[in-house]
């Protein structure tokens, strides 16, 4: 089989496949091309793909050529138009929070597996892009941070006075968030953390953080590893909880995020205002409405002398490593389809492939998206 990896669109830095991974590739059986200039935006120029043994092609002859195509963001109509129905398409589409652009493919007809609906159990973690990825914004969101806030982070003596720690607070403790507790600590932070799933109580505090529970919070255990909505009460007791630590708070990473639905609001105006001149907020949960009422997608405003950051796309700010690991998690998810011959096989008793396999012959296949949709 054939795999071609699309370029992104011009917003986007990193790239769906690196060099480092067409060998991997090659052994399972699968013969590689990329489309030319494609990793020119994360530092892998088109002879770093020949030198891996890749062929490098034009987007019209890539088209034709592969069986299955890769991509991080969706493509074009255009492009499509252009991909018979029997080929695969591979990538993070977001199809909960735009399943009408995910629709307007899916009519295309290709098989289309999108990445981000890959089932939080053990054997998927390597697959897992949003968990590679929500690495890399826990870290860049600290980064950010620290070079937009008015002061230092680490304690500091010096011969002109003692400068005290900076204060952080993160809200929800996922994969981007226990990244952003061990980037602000590393930074010399004091750092607090909300969720409201206590089972991460034990990982903040062994990152050094200091975890505050609000009792109450709907049991998430059923939902697959990701959080629930919460009910008013809890949201009224929460807020209160966190408008205390806001208020001393220098720098505020939000990512709490519910599949499908609008971030919920943790930060709210008065508490911007209540916060010092000079700190920052960085909300990463921008894409889906913000945590922070005041957050502006894909921008950065000023409000009361406070930086709020709304940059929804931070693993593009760190292409090489970025698309580094979405590669690999792009190769263990194909390995799936591989069986001990080296045969190509879509086994839709596994339940990862079913699960990810979102559209085939121009039908949603699943259930959440269906009823969004309607
Ligand atoms: P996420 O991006 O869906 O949410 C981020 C965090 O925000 C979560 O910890 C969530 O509990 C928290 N949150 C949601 N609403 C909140 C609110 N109102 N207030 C405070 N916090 C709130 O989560 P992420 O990072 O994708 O993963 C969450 C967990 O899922 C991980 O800690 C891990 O245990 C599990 N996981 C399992 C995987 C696997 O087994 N393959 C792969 C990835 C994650």
């Amino acid at each position: 089989m054939k795999i071609g990896a699309l370029k992104e669109p011009s917003f986007e830095n990193r790239v769906s496949l690196t060099p480092d991974v067409i060998d991997a590739l090659q052994k399972l059986g699968f013969s590689i091309s990329i489309e030319s200039g494609a990793g020119n935006q994360a530092f892998f120029s088109d002879s770093d793909y020949q030198q891996a043994g890749a062929k490098v092609l034009p987007k019209s002859e890539l088209l034709g050529d592969s069986d299955i195509l890769v991509s991080i963001h969706q493509t074009d109509a255009d492009t499509f138009s252009k991909i018979a129905k029997s080929k695969l398409y591979i990538g993070t589409f977001s199809p909960l929070a735009q399943p009408t652009k995910f629709k307007e493919m899916a009519n295309f007809g290709m098989k289309v597996f999108s990445m981000d609906m890959i089932p939080r159990i053990t054997r998927a973690q390597s697959m897992d892009v949003l968990s590679s990825q929500a690495t890399v914004s826990g870290y860049k969101a600290v980064l950010l941070a620290a070079a937009n806030y008015s002061r230092f982070f680490p304690m500091l003596t010096t011969a002109a006075g003692t400068i005290t720690p900076a204060r952080a607070l993160i809200l929800g403790a996922g994969v981007a968030g226990l990244q952003a507790i061990a980037t602000a600590r590393r930074l010399g932070a004091v750092v607090d953390v909300f969720d409201t799933r206590p089972e991460v109580r034990e990982q903040c505090m062994s990152l050094g953080a200091k975890f505050v529970e609000v009792e109450g919070a709907a049991d998430a255990s059923g939902s697959g590893g990701y959080a629930v909505e919460q009910s008013e009460d809890y949201q009224r007791r929460q807020k209160e909880a966190i408008a205390k630590y806001a208020e001393k708070a220098d720098i505020i990473v939000t990512t709490a995020l519910i599949p499908g639905k609008k971030a919920p609001v943790l930060i709210t105006k008065e508490m911007v205002e209540s916060m010092r001149k000079g700190s920052v907020i960085v909300d990463l949960a921008a894409v889906m409405g913000g945590n922070c009422e005041l957050t502006q997608n894909d921008a950065t405003i000023l409000h009361n002398g406070v930086t709020i950051i709304g940059n929804s796309n931070l693993p593009s700010t760190q292409p090489m490593d970025a698309s580094k690991m979405y590669a690999k998690n792009i190769v263990n998810f194909l390995k799936l389809f591989v069986n001990k011959e080296k045969q190509f096989n879509i086994n839709l008793e596994d339940e990862i492939i079913n699960t990810c396999l979102i559209a085939d012959q121009g039908e949603i296949r699943h259930k959440a998206i269906l009823s969004l949709l309607t």
